[in-house]
């Protein structure tokens, strides 16, 4: 039988993928004072041991005054580079592609974690005080999020470009990490989706007023990155497509052409965040392929589908119509880590095996091998 497409390899650069299942970027809001702890070894191991062939790393921030909360993950300063560099190593040891997002929350920092219900901190939460104070809510304008959120500081023209260098010196960090792919998030109501939006970017310099104008942080972020970014490693850039609050696909698809020059490979198509949480504004399979498709096609750039894509054979259709070149996965390989060795059996693909280490494979094998009438939970009671 054929190779399915979702177990074909895919290499972009220098790199190759040994399939196209890609664990997205997830927030773990768990390290400590920035710096990465076992939770995030465990976390990424069990993604990379569970047979991915590109394995991300959360939004890891750029910026003190960029983390959403006091846990976010730091690759501000060298001095992160080794817990970070675990991760990566980790990652490769098990033959997935070492991923990171690096990003900023811009006026959407500083807040309780989700489940702590996500509101703004006012208060000092037990962080270092010195940790506590450097952590300033700034923005491209003086915008709050919402109506109830604080407002921060329109940063300064030169402060613009300072952070440009920032996103820069996060990629020769990340680099140096040993990772081998590099997302820069430009979603889901953040930092730079906040200069792209006419909502929240009420500048009146050049990062300011006209698409043009509003687009130029981002592109600036993409040429300091590639400036510190080896040429054989791919650039992804993560956009809300569509925000339904005045960023749309049609200026995705603009962007995305402009991106692509200065050397952007994958535009991971996610959506929303400007209002509201990104994950609950649509809850139907596939419901972001739509943007995924349509800037593929438009603008003739590879890209990440994202967004309830859950089963095998979805999965798989995805590639086979030319929707997208990658799928990512979210919340279902936080419910099973070892999906890609499950979608491979479910798509009949021999190799499925090989996608988890020996330890679980010659197990498995052996299951396979004697109890011929017995099928995983994930197939329901045969
Ligand atoms: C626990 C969790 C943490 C997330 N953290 C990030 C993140 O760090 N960066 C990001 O761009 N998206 C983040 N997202 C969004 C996911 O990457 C993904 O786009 C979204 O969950 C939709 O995919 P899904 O339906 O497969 O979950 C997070 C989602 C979850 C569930």
């Amino acid at each position: 039988m054929a190779i399915p497409k979702l177990f074909e390899p895919l290499t972009i650069r220098g790199v190759t993928m040994k399939n196209r299942v890609c664990v997205a970027p997830m927030h773990q809001y768990a390290s400590d004072h920035g710096f990465a702890t076992d939770w995030h070894l465990m976390n990424v191991g069990r993604f990379a041991a569970g047979g991915a062939g590109l394995t991300f790393v959360e939004s890891t921030k750029c910026d003190r005054r960029g983390c959403g909360t006091v846990g976010d993950l730091a690759l501000w300063d060298d001095k992160f580079i080794p817990g970070v560099k675990k991760l990566a190593d980790f990652i490769k040891s098990h033959d997935s592609v070492a991923a990171i997002q690096i990003g900023h929350s811009g006026r959407k920092a500083k807040r309780f974690r989700p489940w702590e219900g996500g509101a703004p901190l006012t208060e000092n939460p037990g962080v270092d005080q010195a940790y506590w104070d450097s952590w300033e809510l700034v923005a491209p304008s003086a915008e709050p999020a919402s109506p109830t959120d604080p407002t921060p500081r329109a940063l300064t023209n030169q402060e613009v470009k300072d952070l440009v260098e920032m996103w820069g010196q996060s990629a020769r960090r990340a680099n140096e990490c040993g990772f081998d792919v590099f997302e820069i998030h430009g979603a889901h109501g953040y930092m730079i989706h906040q200069f792209l939006s006419p909502m929240a970017n009420l500048r009146n310099d050049e990062y300011g007023g006209s698409e043009e104008n509003r687009m130029r942080f981002c592109s600036e972020i993409v040429e300091s990155v590639r400036a510190h970014w080896p040429d054989d490693k791919p650039l992804f850039l993560r956009l809300s497509c569509e925000d339904r609050a005045g960023w749309d696909l049609d200026a995705s698809v603009r962007l995305s052409k402009q991106v692509k020059a200065l050397g952007v490979d994958v535009i991971d198509c996610s959506g929303g965040g400007m209002q509201g949480s990104p994950t609950e504004f649509a809850p139907s399979y596939g419901y972001q392929v739509p943007y995924s498709d349509k800037i593929r096609r438009e603008a003739d750039i590879m890209t990440m589908a994202v967004g309830l894509i859950v089963h095998a054979e979805q999965a798989e259709e995805i590639l086979q119509k030319g929707q997208a070149d990658i799928i990512a996965l979210a919340r279902e390989i936080l419910y099973n880590p070892n999906w890609p060795m499950d979608a491979a059996r479910k798509l009949g693909f021999e190799g499925h095996l090989e996608t988890v280490p020996s330890q679980q494979a010659y197990w498995l094998g052996r299951r396979d091998a004697t109890a011929t009438e017995v099928v995983p939970s994930t197939y329901g009671r045969g």
